[in-house]
């Protein structure tokens, strides 16, 4: 007798490859890119190092660190054709979507874009990684019905998307910010994103289509999507004094609180506590302050609630949501902000399994009929 198929929904608990790109460790709530804590990367590297890092497995040597900057920074600028392409395509489309599509178009400015060697892949990784926050600021500009800025080589790349987006000297402590809200989101092991990306390449189709699986994949709510719908629940909330009794409502109605649990991550997010420092810093005058107000309320009575009973803590999405208004960013920016920084990740994930590459090609147990008669058109009524 045959063993009985078993299902692997949603592929949970299967693993699909050794890594040594990062380790979450939910219990503990620790974050390690390459060995290292995101806590030390924070504090002391910059996006630039962690993309190095993450990719090629070792921090950058003086040298190849200085060569990594600067080929980032020539590749900054966006074709002329891909401003055109920007400034035809409707407004309403939501900077994720320009993303994703962009970068799949780089590709066609690429004649070896089918090129898998590394080598090759080198400055295929570099034009992605340098275009994508100039697409992003570029379509900032755009909606506005502003020129696009061209980028300025002299910044790194968190001072130079901030600098795209308003032409304005940026502010080099709110840079220095941005740039740890980079590092934070650019890697998290294997999710969604980082499995089609991989699922691509394991074709051997060119790193311009895995790069823009992963983003499509991302885009959806259950995986890009948590900052903005934290937002939205702080908004609809107010004000700390509301928050009490908005929180048990929701709770009693069986509601998520947005920006609270994790698949692996069974206590507080380390990612999370970070963010909520810079959102203190960057939070201080208008909505956003009122709304990290009620974060930390919501935050406060959640503890109780959730965190310390059921273990369902503060996430990554938690304070980002704020984050970003304060830093003036639309609603609609958050997956596209998460999505320019998680290429590194990607891209890590996506070679290291090009090292190892096996098709991927799973099965699918068929429970429909057989032997059908055909029955013409005419008489199927
Ligand atoms: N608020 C209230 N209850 C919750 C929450 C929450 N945020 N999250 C989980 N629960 C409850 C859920 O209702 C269920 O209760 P019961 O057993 O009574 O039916 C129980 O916890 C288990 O739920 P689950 O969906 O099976 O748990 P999970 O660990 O698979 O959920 C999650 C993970 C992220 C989908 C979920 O916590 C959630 O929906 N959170 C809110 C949305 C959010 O913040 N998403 C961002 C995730 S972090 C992004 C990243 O790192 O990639």
């Amino acid at each position: 007798m045959s063993q009985p198929i078993q299902i692997h929904k949603g592929l949970e608990e299967i693993y699909v490859k050794q890594t040594r790109i990062s380790l979450i460790d939910g219990k503990n709530g620790k974050l390690y890119y390459r060995g290292y804590t995101i806590e030390d990367l924070v504090k002391h590297s910059n996006y630039e190092e962690v993309a190095y890092l993450l990719i090629f497995g070792e921090l950058p040597t003086k040298e190849k660190y200085e060569k990594w900057i600067n080929d980032l920074s020539r590749e900054r600028k966006l074709y002329s054709g891909m401003k055109i392409f920007l400034q035809e395509i409707p407004r309403w489309n939501p900077p994720i979507d320009v993303l994703k599509s962009s970068i799949a178009s780089l590709g066609l400015w690429d004649q070896n874009a089918n090129d898998l060697n590394m080598d090759a892949l080198y400055y295929k990784v570099v034009r992605i990684l340098a275009k994508a926050p100039s697409i992003v600021a570029a379509w900032y500009r755009v909606r506005r019905g502003r020129e696009i800025i061209d980028p300025r080589p002299d910044l790194n790349s968190a001072q130079n998307f901030l600098y795209m987006l308003t032409g304005t000297e940026p502010d080099l402590e709110v840079a220095d910010m941005f740039d740890k809200i980079l590092i934070l989101h650019a890697e998290h092991g294997m999710n969604a994103s980082a499995f089609s990306g991989m699922v691509t390449i394991s074709t051997l189709a060119d790193i311009y289509s895995a790069v823009s699986s992963a983003i499509n994949t991302l885009k959806g709510p259950l995986h890009g999507g948590a900052a903005g719908a934290t937002l939205q629940m702080l908004r609809e909330i107010g004000s700390p004094e509301k928050v009490e009794e908005a929180v048990k409502n929701k709770l009693a109605k069986k509601e998520r609180i947005m920006g609270f649990g994790h698949r692996v991550y069974k206590t507080y997010d380390p990612r999370a506590k970070i963010l909520k420092e810079i959102a203190g810093k960057l939070a201080t005058s208008g909505e956003a302050k009122q709304l990290y107000e009620t974060a930390l309320k919501v935050e406060e009575t959640c503890m109780e609630l959730l965190c310390k009973t059921r273990r369902i803590c503060p996430n990554v999405d938690f304070f980002s949501g704020v984050t970003y208004l304060a830093l003036g960013l639309p609603e609609d920016f958050p997956p596209a902000i998460f999505a320019m920084s998680r290429l590194a990740g990607w891209i890590a994930h996506i070679i290291e399994y090009l090292q190892q590459n096996r098709l991927i090609r799973p099965r699918a147990q068929y429970v429909g009929e057989i032997d059908k008669k055909y029955i013409p058109l005419e008489e199927r009524g």
